[in-house]
């Protein structure tokens, strides 16, 4: 047994658990994952699996994602991108409701399957479904030779190497690192994109795991406001756009590690429901980044505000605006607003985890949770 431990502590590597350092490995994973495949020199994307392929995403209807968890979240962030950016219609599923409404699927569809472990069953029977209908499947695993990874037409690998705390960290941005990575490439085959544009983005993709690192400098403020919120029953978290899915991420965070009931939901939405639980006793979290619906989300602070809510608010560098309004404040620099995601999940991971610690919650094998989730 002290053999054991003593192998783990080696494995963490100098950090108390898993999961930080894990999230502290992310400008590292999300190197790895790019490495090799964006190619600033010849402004290119290379990734064999879509190079192969290209006439089935080009041709594709659509692109149906499939996946469960922060993987789903990666999807959701995935949505965004390739509509925004390459013109394809995307629809996000959750696998096991997918597998089991009678979905319509043609060969004229992309399925992209999302999954860390590579061996979900509800992601695995989506892709046996979607196969059976003629569909393209193609995954985004970061387990080599995983199940999924064997079942797939084609995919790329996350390179996020082995995640082990149960609460998915690195393996989140990695995937939307590939993901990016495929809607770039798609956007430039289909010239939905400049030239120009698309090396504005190689080079701004390469400055992320610098900012990453940046964003992990708000450390030991986030402990200090993890103090404050520590004892909390409930928690928002609210964003729009690209940063929506970040926002359930970041409550699946908490809810996961800290067992703290926690809802993310898109920010307008707030007044369909959720305004009517804020009071002095809620934070709540907002992702209120200067490129993306800015203006917009200062309005839904405003309305927090007069209700009292506490605000904990995550921004871009220099930000005054928000600053002025919130209780909290946490700066991630500055990016295009399609790979903000990248940033500002950052914080919040830091923040769930710093609240499980503080609440005495087991950070890497929270109850009733497994890594990967093998059946139904
Ligand atoms: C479990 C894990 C989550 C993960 C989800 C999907 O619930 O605890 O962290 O996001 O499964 O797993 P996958 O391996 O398919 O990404």
């Amino acid at each position: 047994l002290e053999l054991k431990m003593n192998i783990e502590e080696i494995e963490k590597g100098g950090y108390d658990h898993f999961m930080l350092k894990e999230i502290y490995e992310q400008p590292r994973a999300i190197l790895d994952t790019y490495r090799g495949r964006l190619r600033t020199e010849q402004n290119l994307i290379k990734m064999d699996g879509i190079d192969q392929h290209l006439d089935r995403f080009l041709n594709a209807n659509r692109i149906i994602i499939v996946a469960c968890g922060t993987s789903w979240h990666a999807g959701l962030v995935a949505e965004y991108i390739f509509e925004d950016l390459a013109r394809i219609p995307v629809e996000v599923e959750y696998a096991s409701e997918f597998r089991y409404r009678n979905p319509v699927i043609t060969d004229k569809d992309v399925l992209i399957a999302i999954s860390q472990s590579g061996e979900t069953a509800d992601t695995l029977a989506a892709i046996k479904l979607a196969k059976e209908n003629g569909a393209f499947v193609f995954g985004v695993c970061n387990v080599v030779g995983s199940s999924i990874a064997r079942e797939t037409d084609a995919g790329a690998y996350t390179h996020a190497g082995p995640e082990i705390g149960v609460a998915s960290t690195k393996a989140f941005t990695t995937q939307i690192t590939v993901l990016t990575l495929i809607a770039l490439k798609l956007a430039k085959e289909k010239g939905t994109f400049s030239e120009e544009r698309f090396q504005e983005y190689l080079a701004e993709m390469e400055t992320i795991p610098e900012k990453v690192e940046k964003a992990l400098e708000s450390n030991p403020l986030i402990e200090i406001i993890s103090e404050v919120y520590k004892d909390s029953t409930n928690a928002l978290y609210l964003g729009r756009g690209y940063n929506f899915p970040v926002a359930l991420e970041g409550a699946l965070k908490l809810k996961e590690i800290s067992y703290i009931h926690a809802e993310g939901y898109p920010a307008a939405e707030m007044k369909h429901g959720p305004i009517a639980l804020i009071d002095e006793q809620m934070p709540v979290f907002v992702i209120a980044t200067k490129l993306g619906h800015y203006e917009k989300v200062v309005s839904n602070i405003q309305e927090i505000k007069s209700r009292k809510g506490k605000i904990i608010a995550i921004v871009t560098e220099g930000d005054e605006q928000v600053t002025e309004l919130a209780d909290h404040v946490v700066e991630v620099p500055e990016t295009f607003e399609n790979l903000s995601p990248l940033l500002t999940t950052i914080p919040l991971q830091l923040l769930s985890y710093h609240i499980a610690v503080m609440r005495g919650c087991n950070v890497d094998q929270p109850r009733n949770l497994a890594k990967s989730v093998t059946v139904e």
